[in-house]
C-alpha cells in the first residue's frame, strides 16, 4: 500500500518539479513533499504501523524516494541559477577590446602657438631666446633706449607706473638693452613676451598685449639682413610668400628706423576693408640700432652694429585667424579658443 503511495508521491513531485517556471516554484514542492511536515514525513510516521520486515523494506524506500526528490529539486535549482547567470552577464556584457573614450584633450593658446612656432624659426636661425622683467626699471624700458625723461616720444607709450618708480614695460625692447649687457656682442636674440599700456580698451586697443623682439649685433650688419629676416619669419607665420615694403618710421632706439609693412594678404594690394583701402598691412617697427643705445650698453659703435625690430603678437594672430577684436584673445572664453 505505502509502496503506492510512495511511487504516486514520487510522480507528482517530479512532475511539480519540471512544471516549476521559477526557483521560487519549487518552494512549494519542498516544504510539502520534503518538508518537516509534508507527505514524506507522514509516510516515515506510518512506518510505525508496518511490521518490521516491511517497515525495514519501505524505509529503505522511503530513503531512496527522498534523495532522488531531492537531488531532482536540486537539479531543477541550478538550472534556474544557471540561466539567471546567463541572463545577467547578457544584460551586463561589456566589451573590454573597445577603446577607452579619451580624455578631452586641450591645445596651446593662440598666442601661445604663434610665440612657439616664432621660437621655432629664430632658433633654427643662430637666435637664443630671452626673456625679460615684466616689472621694468624706467631705466631698460626707456633710458637706455635713447628716450631720455624729457622726450616727447615717452609720450608715445602710456605707462602704467608703480609708486616704487618701477613700471609694467611698454614693449620687450627693454630686453634688447638686457640681451647686450649680458651677453655683449656679436648677438642673435629675440625675446617673446606680454607688454603693458595704458590704453582705453576697445577692439583694436588692449592694455596687455604681447610682442616679440628681434636683434642682431655683428661686425657688419644691413638693412637687407633686417629684410630678409622680417620676409622669412611673417611667411611662416602666414604660411605664404609676402612682399614688404619699408616706409620711414621713428623710434628713438634705432637710425634709421622703418615701418615694415606687407601687402594685404586679404586683397593682394587691391585695396579693400582690412587695409583700409591702402594695400599694406603695417607689422612690423625696426630700424639700425642706434649707437647711442650699443654705447649706453657696453658696446662700442665703432665696432659693432646691429638691427633690432619689434612686432605685435597679437596682431598677427588676430591677422592670422581673421580675429576682429582684440578682446576675445583673453577673454577666457573657451567658447573662442575651441575653435581654433
Ligand atoms: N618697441 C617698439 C614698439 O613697441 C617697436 C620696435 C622695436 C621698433 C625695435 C624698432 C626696433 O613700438
Amino acid at each position: 500500500m505505502l509502496d503506492a503511495t510512495l511511487s504516486q508521491l514520487e510522480t507528482r513531485a517530479r512532475e511539480r518539479i519540471a512544471a516549476a517556471a521559477t526557483a521560487q516554484d519549487l518552494e512549494p514542492v519542498r516544504i510539502e513533499v520534503l518538508g518537516r511536515k509534508g507527505a514524506l514525513a507522514q509516510v516515515s510516521k506510518d512506518l510505525g504501523k508496518l511490521p518490521p520486515d516491511e517497515r525495514a523494506r519501505i524505509g529503505k524506500l522511503l530513503n531512496t524516494v527522498k534523495q532522488s526528490l531531492e537531488e531532482a529539486m536540486e537539479a531543477r535549482k541550478s538550472q534556474f541559477d544557471a540561466a539567471a547567470l546567463a541572463a545577467r552577464l547578457d544584460a551586463e556584457w561589456l566589451d573590454l577590446t573597445l577603446p577607452a573614450p579619451e580624455p578631452e584633450r586641450g591645445h596651446l593658446h593662440l598666442l601661445s602657438q604663434i610665440q612657439a612656432e616664432l621660437e621655432d624659426i629664430f632658433t633654427s636661425l643662430g637666435f637664443t631666446v630671452l626673456d625679460g622683467p615684466e616689472v621694468e626699471t624706467e631705466y631698460h624700458n626707456f633710458d637706455a633706449l635713447n628716450i631720455p625723461p624729457d622726450h616727447p616720444a615717452r609720450d608715445m607709450q602710456d605707462t602704467f607706473w608703480l609708486t616704487d618708480g618701477n613700471l609694467l614695460r611698454t614693449h620687450t625692447s627693454p630686453v634688447q638693452v638686457r640681451g647686450m649687457e649680458r651677453l655683449g656682442p656679436p648677438l642673435r636674440m629675440i625675446a617673446p613676451g606680454r607688454v603693458f599700456r595704458n590704453e582705453e580698451v576697445d577692439a583694436s586697443h588692449e592694455h596687455t598685449f604681447y610682442q616679440l623682439e628681434g636683434m642682431m649685433i655683428d661686425r657688419e650688419v644691413s638693412i637687407a639682413h633686417l629684410v630678409y629676416f622680417m620676409k622669412t619669419m611673417l611667411s611662416e607665420v602666414f604660411r605664404r610668400e609676402v612682399t614688404v615694403r619699408l616706409r620711414p618710421g621713428y623710434f628713438p632706439f634705432v637710425e634709421p628706423g622703418f615701418e615694415l609693412d606687407i601687402r594685404c594678404l586679404l586683397c593682394d594690394g587691391q585695396g579693400c576693408r582690412v587695409c583700409k583701402q591702402s594695400g599694406w598691412l603695417e607689422q612690423v617697427g625696426c630700424g639700425l640700432v642706434h649707437p647711442n643705445v650699443l654705447r649706453n650698453s657696453g658696446i662700442d659703435p665703432e665696432q659693432w652694429m646691429g638691427w633690432a625690430f619689434g612686432v605685435g603678437l597679437t596682431r598677427l594672430v588676430m591677422m592670422r585667424h581673421a580675429i576682429d577684436d582684440i578682446r576675445y584673445l583673453q577673454s577666457g572664453d573657451l567658447r573662442f579658443l575651441r575653435q581654433f
